[in-house]
């Protein structure tokens, strides 16, 4: 059993800490969010994670999952200072390490000798040795060790992980932060730290490749008449390709991919690369924001009145609750600013919201849609399936249906009357 620090509730922090103590490690967690950690150490969870209440309350039931404000109370006896604070992204495009050196300096000579401090953190390429400079303890070694947890399914990612990847120049360091996985079925990469960074962004960077790919494919399929699905299918089927990562929407977005890929281009660019075909990759998702307000604003109508959109789904992707940067919000900005009036639902976020100024929030679907031009759907949720047309058609003012995760059954909306626009057929 490892005594472990983690600096950072967010979702990244709160998920590792309690997947540790799942695998019996003992843990504590220091975030300055005082009501945060308040709330966590009454077992509430503050975020929308499957499988995550549980384990907290279990951790801290079995009593090896603890809280605090003080980061030196949470340092001081750890073998393992795990990082997982925020990097958001900084002015000239690279992720801002200010919070990561700011905590590593202040808990610097609290550490125990022999403590070894891990960034999980997506840190930009180098901030390994930036960290042991703001460190300034040879006795305590630096280790990288990037997450790949996606929001929603986080704990599944955590403990039944495709690899784990730790990076340092230290290769006894190393060991025992991959002995921390030792429970868990899976491949552990050592490598050095720049290249464990680099995977990470390597990573995030190629799934949104794979994402936009298949939205430039949906834009090709619908010029020359050809389903997308039946290419996705085609194309997926072949094992080098692979099915996943291949739905057409929106464009993707959330607190990682957009802040991720910018990151990754200015990386490549300090080290004399322009990486022009992750620029493109950029460029197609912002094209398919565009594509998809167009799309919406351009639904036939009979009448000359503001445009009324209900929108279905704000988050970023179903199965979370977190806004940031997402494509739903980033299309609703683009149909405010053409004019167009905006009603929205989203079975995760509650009316009053003061983040949606501009947009009005409603607590039913059907309630968004009262009056409606046009009824878009903007995030997957799996609820949006079981909507019935009939119960739409003799609501909305004007009968149409642009559905931009291809969600719907298209054939029970054309069937009732609405026309239904996807993506990519
Ligand atoms: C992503 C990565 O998937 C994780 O591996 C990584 O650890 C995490 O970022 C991070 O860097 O912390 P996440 O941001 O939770 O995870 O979201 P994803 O599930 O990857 O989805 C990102 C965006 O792509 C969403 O807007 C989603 O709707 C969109 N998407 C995803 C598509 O449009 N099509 C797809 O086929 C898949």
């Amino acid at each position: 059993m490892a005594k472990i620090a983690v600096l950072g509730a967010g979702y990244v922090g709160i998920t590792s800490a309690a997947c540790f103590a799942y695998l019996d490690h003992q843990i504590m967690v220091s975030d300055i969010n005082e009501s945060r950690i308040a709330q966590l150490d009454r077992g509430e969870c503050p975020i929308i994670e499957a499988g995550l209440g549980e384990l907290l309350v279990e951790g801290i039931s079995r009593g090896n999952l603890h809280f605090t404000v003080d980061n030196n109370l949470a340092v001081s006896s750890a073998d393992f200072v795990f990082v997982c604070l925020p990097t958001p992204q900084g002015e000239n495009g690279v992720a801002d390490t200010s919070y990561v050196q700011k905590a590593i300096r202040g808990v610097a000579s609290q550490l125990k000798s022999g403590a070894i401090v891990v960034t999980k953190s997506t840190v930009p390429v180098g901030s390994t040795k930036i960290i042991e400079e703001a460190l300034n303890r040879s006795d305590v070694a630096v280790v990288s060790n990037p997450e790949f947890l996606r929001e929603g399914s986080a704990v599944d990612d955590f403990l039944n992980p495709d690899r784990v990847v730790v990076g340092s120049t230290d290769v006894n360091a190393a060991q025992k932060v991959a002995g921390l996985y030792s429970k868990l079925n899976t491949k552990i990469f050592l490598t050095d730290p720049a290249s464990a960074e680099t995977i990470k962004y390597a990573a995030n960077a190629f799934l949104a490749t794979k994402i936009s790919y298949i939205n430039a494919i949906a834009a090709v399929c619908e010029g020359v008449g050809a389903d997308v699905l039946a290419v996705i299918e085609g194309i997926g089927s072949d094992r080098r390709i692979g099915r996943s990562f291949l739905n057409p929407g929106p464009g993707w977005g959330g607190s990682c991919f957009p802040k991720d890929t910018k990151a990754l281009v200015k990386i490549a660019e300090s080290g004399g690369y322009d990486f022009a075909l992750l620029r493109g990759v950029i460029e197609v998702n912002e094209q398919q924001y565009d594509r998809v307000a167009h799309k919406i604003l351009n639904v036939t109508r009979s009448h000359s009145e503001v445009l009324q959109v209900c929108v279905l789904g704000l988050t970023f992707k179903a199965g979370t609750d977190d806004l940031r940067d997402s494509p739903s919000l980033l299309v609703i900005q683009k149909l405010r600013n053409a004019g167009a009036e905006v009603r929205a639902f989203d079975p995760t976020v509650s009316p009053p919201n003061s983040n949606l100024d501009g947009i009005v929030l409603c607590n039913s679907a059907q309630s968004a849609a009262s009056g409606a031009d046009v009824i878009a759907i903007l995030t997957e949720w799996p609820e949006f399936m079981e909507l019935r047309p009939v119960d739409f058609f003799k609501i909305v003012r004007t009968p149409n249906v642009v559905d931009a995760r291809n969600l719907l059954n298209r054939e029970n909306w054309l069937g009732a009357g609405l026309s239904y626009r996807d993506v990519g057929r």
